[in-house]
């Protein structure tokens, strides 16, 4: 059998030691041990003082840390909840999710029959125009081709009797679904030479077996240049210009069917400037059939305004 050596931690061998011997009196060990037993609290103690200063150096640490980084991030992500429920906000949001539902989900059906693409936008910086009204013009972005179904209910009129104008008619996009109603002819003009292109070329290559209207022209004009119809039409207007622009065209409409009163219709999407054509005197608002408001209201990104003339 083997003897372990006496473990010298242990506060009985400590004792002897103190004593000198393993023969101590019961008393020496006592008072050994009672020094023992001090040492090991005061070593215990400086040992929780160590632990509590370095525990409590980290918890510092940690809140410097916290208040550096932490809640100055807590701070942006709350200021932008704040931001995201602004109503302005809500309604910017909204209306993206709109464009994304129309380009994405209710435009291509249509937008597979053009041959040169309409759905992407195109800044008109880069295009030819020999227009002085070249910087009152809008770049080009195309009606949201459903947008323009929903509008065109509101024409509560025969619409072979009617010409259709698109007044900066771009790649062409809205003369083309107007074509697929019976209208008696159908015009559009633009003054940028790579979009008026664009849209003659659509022109002559949509699928005739749609079109109900063949009669479709798009012309290179300034729309300031061009004269009024004689006839009954549709002026259909997504935000070409600026209000200076749109507000000499729209007099001579006024000027034109001051002269000889007949049915006129506007129809405005993204509307600039519908003041001039509440006091144009000339022309009434109109409301769009109950279902098709309902879907405006809901599913449309802009704001459209409808007017007749008073004849
Ligand atoms: C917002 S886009 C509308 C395109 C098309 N009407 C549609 O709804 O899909 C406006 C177009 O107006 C054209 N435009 C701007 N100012 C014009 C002007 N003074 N005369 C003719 N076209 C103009 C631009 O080149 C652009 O193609």
């Amino acid at each position: 059998m083997t003897v372990a050596p006496p473990d010298p931690g242990h506060p009985e061998t400590q004792a002897d030691a103190v004593s000198g011997t393993t023969d101590a009196t019961p008393s020496a060990t006592a008072t050994a041990r009672g020094a023992w037993q001090n040492r090991l609290a005061g070593r215990i103690a400086k040992l929780a003082d160590k632990t509590w200063s370095q525990t409590n150096r980290l918890t510092k640490e940690r809140i410097a840390h916290a208040a550096e980084n932490v809640l100055p991030e807590i701070e942006r992500t709350s200021a932008k909840l704040k931001e995201h429920a602004r109503p302005e906000r809500m309604k910017q949001d909204y209306r993206e999710i709109l464009h994304w539902l129309h380009e994405r989900v209710l435009d291509p059906p249509k937008e597979q029959l053009f041959f040169a693409q309409t759905k992407d936008p195109v800044a008109l910086s880069g295009l030819t125009i020999n227009a002085i009204t070249r910087e009152y013009g809008h770049d080009y972005r195309p009606t949201p081709c459903q947008l323009f179904e929903w509008t065109l209910a509101a024409i509560d009129y025969d619409l072979s009797k009617l010409t259709f104008v698109d007044h900066g008619a771009g790649k062409g996009r809205v003369m083309l679904l107007a074509s697929e109603h019976p209208f008696a002819a159908i015009a559009g003009v633009e003054f940028a030479e790579e979009l008026h292109d664009a849209a003659t070329m659509n022109i002559q290559q949509y699928p005739r077996s749609r079109m109900h209207c063949r009669n479709v022209e798009c012309i290179l004009e300034d729309a300031c240049q061009v004269g009024p119809l004689e006839g009954e039409a549709v002026h259909y207007f997504f935000n070409p210009f600026s209000r200076e622009v749109f507000a000499e065209v729209l007099n001579n409409l006024v000027v034109s069917y001051r002269q000889r009163p007949r049915r006129l219709y506007l129809i405005l999407v993204d509307p600039v400037a519908t003041d001039l054509v509440d006091e144009s005197g000339v022309f009434a608002r109109m409301e769009l059939p109950t279902q098709e408001r309902l879907k405006v209201r809901l599913f449309s990104p802009y704001e459209i305004a409808i007017y007749r003339s008073l004849a």
